[in-house]
């Protein structure tokens, strides 16, 4: 079932779970996310990264949507990561449900005038928009952001951000990274708790390979309603080329695919079940119009 970004998350937000948002590249990735929210009856949400996209171009579009639709569960499209008007555009075209407009690499004043021109243009499309305030260090894809460049999110600043942009969620940088953490992560609570007070709409955390358990339920108490996971998934899918498949001299293209869908799949179910979103389907069965509470 094909769900808005604002439907899936508004709901989560009411009743204190997380949504998990998966970074797409293939048919894999896709059968993968889907498989395990069918199979745990929850909502998921499929993301494609600019640099996929790149490569899919919109038929990568047309088959998450295409796959969403016919998803027995709720499940939302959203292009992640993109500081591109004209690939914003191009994404909405081809009928993306919410875009993550990047502007965190600029001044405040800029990342502000763009994520607002990116919100008119997408909310006249009935579609939403994330925005970052921050910035969230790591590599993702081929993009590399250094810790000196990263910023935490400022409370007072989001209020604002918020208030003037009208985003329908919020990406927060409190000590969460893209890739894999060096040693333990540390995530600023304090500095989550204070975001939370300042802003109402839901709140993304970006980084979620690799966190602790406990820190998951401590984000999600602090009002996180969305996950980000991409590089656990990619590494189930290259660990199977690079481990298993050199011994399975007779594995044929379908017997790989199956494989390595198997093995996104795996990560996904464990992820869904650590963000409570496991039999969370149900509460979306109300009219697109109405936001059910439990
Ligand atoms: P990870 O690198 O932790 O999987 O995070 C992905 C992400 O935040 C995508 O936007």
């Amino acid at each position: 079932m094909l769900t808005s970004t604002s439907k899936l998350l508004q709901v989560a937000q009411r009743n204190t779970y997380a949504v998990g948002a998966f970074n797409i590249y293939n048919l894999e990735g896709i059968k993968a996310v889907i498989n395990a929210a069918e199979a745990e009856n929850g909502p998921a949400m499929l993301q494609v990264h600019p640099s996929s996209l790149g490569y899919g171009g919109s038929p990568l579009i047309a088959l998450c949507l295409a796959a969403a639709s016919s998803a027995a569960v709720p499940v939302a499209v959203q292009l992640d990561h993109c500081s591109d008007a004209d690939e914003i555009r191009s994404a909405l075209d081809a009928g993306i449900q919410s875009v993550l407009a990047d502007g965190s690499h600029s001044p405040i004043a800029e990342n502000l005038a763009f994520t607002t021109e990116m919100t008119t243009l997408a909310h006249s499309q009935n579609a939403g928009v994330e925005a970052e305030v921050g910035r969230i260090s790591g590599t993702e894809d081929g993009l590399a952001v250094a810790e000196k460049e990263a910023k935490m999110t400022d409370p007072d600043q989001a209020r604002d951000f918020v208030k003037q942009a009208q985003v329908d969620a919020l990406a927060v940088t409190i000590g969460n990274v893209h890739g894999k953490y060096q040693g333990e992560p540390k995530l600023d609570f304090d500095r989550l708790s204070s975001i939370r007070k300042a802003v109402d709409i839901p709140l993304v955390l970006h980084g979620a390979s690799g966190l602790p358990a406990q820190m998951i339920q401590q984000s999600i108490q602090l009002g996180v309603c969305k996950f980000n996971v991409n590089t656990e998934l990619r590494q189930a899918y290259l660990d199977f080329w690079r481990t298993d498949f050199p011994s399975r001299t007779k594995a044929d293209v379908l017997d790989c695919m199956e494989a390595t869908t198997e093995a996104m799949q795996a990560v996904v179910a464990e992820k869904l079940r650590l963000f409570g979103s496991t039999g969370k389907a149900s509460l979306y069965e109300a009219s697109a119009e109405t936001v059910p509470t439990t």
